[in-house]
């Protein structure tokens, strides 16, 4: 038996050595050292030798398992490596070249804009509020002192859904809602951005568009609150040196109601074509919270007051930035989005 068992160790080394493949060593090594093993088919006789016999032939044929084994191994690392060496020849890999530059992405004009404004107002302690784009007509028009019919409502070419359903088209609606969650809690001092809609079309209006609206409440609020805030959010935004004015306007929903104007962030007040040669920029409209818009909202205009004011986000970025076509912020054109 020990004969046979050298004889088989050695035919195994040979063999072993000439093998090729981890799967055909892998088959290999099943049929030698496997459970229905050449090896162990041998070990299975031992139970006819005699005890003296048998531990000597147990102990040599556990010497060349273990032996094999090993070579078994070290064979498969030996092609392992063989085989990566192959494949690294083969693969040409030129390291001078130059990479691939990852393309970083940025912010949205708008959004950086959008942010902008919301910090200036939440650091003088605003808070942000939401509303729904689909919006009753009773909020977005009905609730604003806007009643049906009014002549009012011209200035905002709206898309409606049903009679009384439609897009909004400003951020106003969240005046009333908001003032309705809060009554009777004072003050009331909101911010609120979101996305609007108009039937409009051109290098200065789309369809959809962004606002930012702001309402502050509370007792005693004057038309000079409206300025101090107003001037400092304009002064934060555009620069600490610039001059603002107020012009008298019209809106439904507040009583009086201005007009914002800063001067010219292009010429600084001289007049140029950005400015239409007047030295002043319109940036926003504002006023003091009508008392039917309180009422409405569940205030009583004898005990508070308060001043509004919406801006459209796409205006303050073309200042900001010198943009003269709006509709540049919805092309997606990376060639523009990427100076931002
Ligand atoms: N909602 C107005 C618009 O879209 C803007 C506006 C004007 C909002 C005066 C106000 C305000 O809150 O007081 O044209």
């Amino acid at each position: 038996m020990l004969e046979k068992l050298a004889g088989l160790d050695k035919e195994a080394q040979a063999i072993i050595a000439a093998l090729n493949t981890i799967e055909e060593l892998n088959e290999y090594k099943v049929k030698m050292l496997g459970r229905k093993g050449e090896i162990t088919a041998l070990l299975r006789g031992l139970k006819d030798l005699s005890p003296e016999q048998r531990a000597e032939v147990g102990k040599a044929a556990n010497e060349i398992k273990d032996k094999l084994e090993a070579q078994f191994n070290s064979r498969a690392n030996e092609i392992i490596r063989r085989d990566r060496n192959i494949k690294l020849q083969q693969e040409k890999i030129d390291v001078t070249l130059p990479g691939l530059p990852m393309q970083s992405g940025s912010i949205h004009p708008l959004t950086r804009i959008r942010r902008e404004i919301t910090g200036i107002f939440t650091g003088m302690g605003f808070t942000v509020e939401e509303g729904p784009e689909i919006e009753l007509d009773y909020y977005n028009f009905e609730a604003l002192n806007v009643p049906k019919h009014h002549p009012a409502r011209d200035m905002q070419d709206s898309f409606y859904i049903t009679d009384e359903v439609l897009l909004r088209t400003h951020t106003s609606p969240v005046q009333v809602r908001t003032m309705e969650k809060m009554v009777p809690q004072i003050p009331v001092k909101i911010i609120v951005p979101g996305t609007v809609y108009r039937n409009d079309d051109d290098a200065t209006h789309s369809p959809m568009f962004h606002q930012v609206e702001g309402l502050l409440i509370d007792e005693r609020i004057t038309f000079a609150d409206l300025k101090g805030i107003l001037m400092q959010f304009a002064r934060k935004m555009f620069g600490a040196d610039l001059d603002v004015r107020y012009r008298p306007s019209f809106f439904p929903f507040t009583e009086p109601s201005v007009e914002i104007d800063i001067s010219c962030v292009m010429c600084g007040g001289q007049g140029c074509r950005v400015c239409s040669h007047t030295g002043w920029l319109e940036i926003l409209g504002a006023g003091m919270v009508h008392p039917n818009v309180l009422k409405y909202g569940g205030y009583d205009p004898e005990k508070v007051t308060g001043f509004a004011f919406g801006m459209g986000i796409e205006r303050i970025a073309m200042l900001k930035y010198g943009i003269n076509d709006l509709r540049l912020f919805f092309d997606n054109d990376k060639r523009f989005l990427e100076q931002f």
